[in-house]
C-alpha cells in the first residue's frame, strides 16, 4: 500500500539512523527484506511488519554497471555479507528478499545473484517503479539519480504509465570533477561530499543539464506536473533547484536520497506475506 510523503520520510530518517549498526535488535512477526544492486553500491534494508526498517546495511562496490554484472562473484559475496550483518543484528536468518533492476534491462541481472546468494525472490521491479509504487503519487514522475544511470517512472493516478533508464549518472559527474583537478577518480568522490569547499554544484551542472535533457525526454507527452528525486547523486545539495530550473516543474527532494529507492525495493513485499 502506498504511504504518504511525510511517512516515507519518517522511515528513511529510521533507515539512516541505524545504517551499518550491528547492535542487536529484537523483532517480531515479519521480516521484509530488499536488497539494491546499484552500480555504486549494493544496500540490503529490512523492514518489521509496520514497514520501518529494522536494519540497513550499505557496501560501495562496482559489481554492476549499466544493467550488466561485470562481478557476479563478487556481487554475490558482498549480498551474503549484509545479509550475515544482518541475521547478526537481528538474531534471525533472512530467507527471502526483494529486488530490483534498471528499467529496460533483464530483471534476472538481480534475481540471479539472489538466488545464487540462497535468497527467495519475493518480488522484483524496476528501480524506478518501486518508489513510484511505494509514494502515494498523480502525475508525477520519479526519477532515479543513481551512480551509472538514471531511471524515471511516470505515474498517473497510482498506475505507472512509462519506465525508461539511461547510463548517465553520479559517476559522470565523478569523472568531471576528476577532470577538473586533475586527480583520481576516488579522490573525486572524496571531494564531492565537500560541495561548497570544491564548487561541485558547478562542476556538476554540465552533467545535471545532461540528465535533465534526458528526464525532458522520459516525461514528453505524460501529464507530469511533479517530479521527485531519489539515488544517491541527489545528496548534492543545490540539485533540485538545477532540476526546477531546467525542467519547469515543481521537485520533491527526500530527506535521504541513497536510501529511498532501497526503502522502496524492501516494501514490495509489504503486502504479499
Ligand atoms: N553526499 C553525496 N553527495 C553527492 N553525491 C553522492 C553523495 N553520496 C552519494 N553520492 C553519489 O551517489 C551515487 C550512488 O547513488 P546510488 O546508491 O543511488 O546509486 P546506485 O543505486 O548504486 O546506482 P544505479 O542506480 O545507477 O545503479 C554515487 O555516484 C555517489 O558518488
Ligand atoms: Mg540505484
Amino acid at each position: 500500500m502506498a504511504i504518504t510523503w511525510k511517512e516515507a520520510e519518517r522511515r528513511l530518517d529510521i533507515a539512516a539512523e541505524l545504517l551499518d549498526k550491528t547492535d542487536r535488535c529484537i523483532v517480531e512477526g515479519p521480516l521484509h527484506a530488499g536488497i539494491d544492486l546499484g552500480t555504486a553500491d549494493v544496500v540490503l534494508m529490512v523492514l518489521n511488519a509496520n514497514g520501518e526498517p529494522v536494519a540497513a546495511f550499505l557496501e560501495w562496490a562496482e559489481v554492476v554497471r549499466d544493467g550488466i554484472v561485470v562481478d557476479f562473484i563478487g556481487a554475490v559475496d558482498i549480498v551474503c555479507r549484509l545479509l550475515e550483518k544482518a541475521a547478526n543484528r537481528l538474531n534471525r536468518e533472512i530467507s527471502q528478499a526483494a529486488t530490483s533492476f534498471p528499467p529496460g534491462t533483464d530483471h534476472r541481472l538481480s534475481t540471479n545473484i539472489l538466488e545464487r546468494a540462497g535468497l527467495d525472490v519475493v518480488a522484483v521491479r524496476d528501480e524506478p517503479c518501486c518508489v513510484a509504487q511505494l509514494l502515494q503519487l498523480d502525475k508525477a514522475a520519479v526519477v532515479d539519480i543513481g551512480g551509472g544511470t538514471t531511471g524515471t517512472a511516470v505515474v498517473q493516478n497510482g498506475n505507472i504509465v512509462f519506465s525508461d533508464d539511461e547510463p548517465s549518472g553520479g559517476r559522470h559527474i565523478g569523472l568531471s570533477i576528476a577532470g577538473h583537478f586533475d586527480i583520481s577518480f576516488e579522490e573525486a568522490e572524496k571531494r564531492k561530499r565537500q560541495p561548497e569547499r570544491y564548487g561541485i554544484l558547478d562542476l556538476a551542472r554540465p552533467t545535471l543539464q545532461r540528465i535533465s535533457d534526458i528526464v525532458a525526454r522520459h516525461i514528453k507527452g505524460h501529464a507530469v506536473e511533479k517530479i521527485i528525486l531519489t539515488g544517491g547523486t541527489c545528496c548534492l545539495p543545490g540539485i533540485e533547484d538545477v532540476f526546477m530550473h531546467e525542467l519547469g516543474l515543481p521537485v520533491q527532494l527526500p530527506n535521504q536520497p541513497l536510501l529511498l529507492t532501497p526503502l522502496a525495493i524492501a516494501s514490495l513485499s509489504l503486502n504479499k506475506i
